[in-house]
């Protein structure tokens, strides 16, 4: 049985704006956000620098998260950031293992799959991006790719109890996955609405078979990778496209509004 998903829009900012902006813009969102009472939820993914500045100025209209998180409670971690951490400063979650993470900070399912456990049992959010590459989807690799990206995380989460993943809020799964082709990432060469419905029925037939069908029905699926707000409605109509992951098109307050606004039609 098919259930109803809110729809979720995350902005990642990457390593964009200084702290001046990112207070401004953060704060012209919020606002925005709270005038036009969206249906949907809104999030930014700040750099761990502003987080402490932004999570004083949500107002819980803006949803917060991290780009990354460390696996680890507290240690020997220089330059590190733990979810213990985010959460005293009241930061929802964070983004974990985003593509550009795994190809340049050496980031594997396994330690994506500590960062998620460490998230959720602190009751934070994971928001857990995979996604194939340009090569692996020519050489007909998709599923397997994406396959052993979710199961090989979710085993080295080392959690057994699948309501875990869930938490107690149906409207926000502590798990959400992030579907993004490497090859549509800042590339401005989206994936079509067939290719990542493709992509995003694989992932939810996983989550079923994974979790069982009823868990596996309430998780969100997003798209990213080249989306902005001509190109939105392609995606967020689709079944089991359920929000989605945007990075250059979330810069601008007045243009990541825009496209929120689409999805919350
Ligand atoms: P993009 O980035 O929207 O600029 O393609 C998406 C992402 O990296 O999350």
């Amino acid at each position: 049985m098919e259930i109803k998903r809110k729809k979720l829009v995350i902005g990642n900012w990457k390593m964009f704006k200084d702290a001046v902006q990112a207070s401004a813009d953060f704060e012209n969102l919020s606002d925005s956000v709270t005038e036009k009472n969206l249906s949907i939820e809104v999030g930014i993914a700040a750099p761990s620098i502003f987080l402490a500045d932004l999570a004083r100025k949500t107002r819980n209209t803006v949803s917060l998260f991290a780009q990354n998180a460390h696996w680890a409670e507290e240690g020997a971690f220089t330059g590190e950031v733990s979810p213990t951490m985010l959460k005293s400063i009241h930061v929802l979650g964070s983004l974990v293992a985003h593509s550009e993470r795994r190809q340049m900070f050496a980031e594997t399912n396994q330690t994506a799959g500590g960062r998620i456990s460490a998230l959720l049992n602190l009751g934070m959010r994971a928001i857990y991006c995979v996604g194939e590459t340009l090569v692996e989807r020519e050489k007909g690799l998709l599923k397997e790719i994406l396959i052993s990206q979710l199961e090989q995380a979710f085993i080295a989460t080392k959690i057994r109890n699948s309501q875990s993943f869930i938490g107690s809020d149906p409207n926000k799964p502590l798990l959400s996955i992030a579907y993004e082709p490497v090859w549509a990432i800042g590339t401005g060469k989206a994936a079509s609405a067939v290719e990542a419905q493709e992509a995003h029925t694989i992932i939810r037939n996983f989550l079923q078979s994974y979790f069982g069908e009823e868990l596996g029905n309430r998780f969100q699926i997003l798209y990213g990778g080249s989306v902005k707000a001509s190109n939105v409605n392609e995606y967020i109509n689709c079944p089991n496209i359920d929000g989605a992951l945007v990075g250059g098109a979330s810069l601008v307050p007045k243009d990541f509004l825009e496209l929120c606004m689409k999805c919350a039609n």
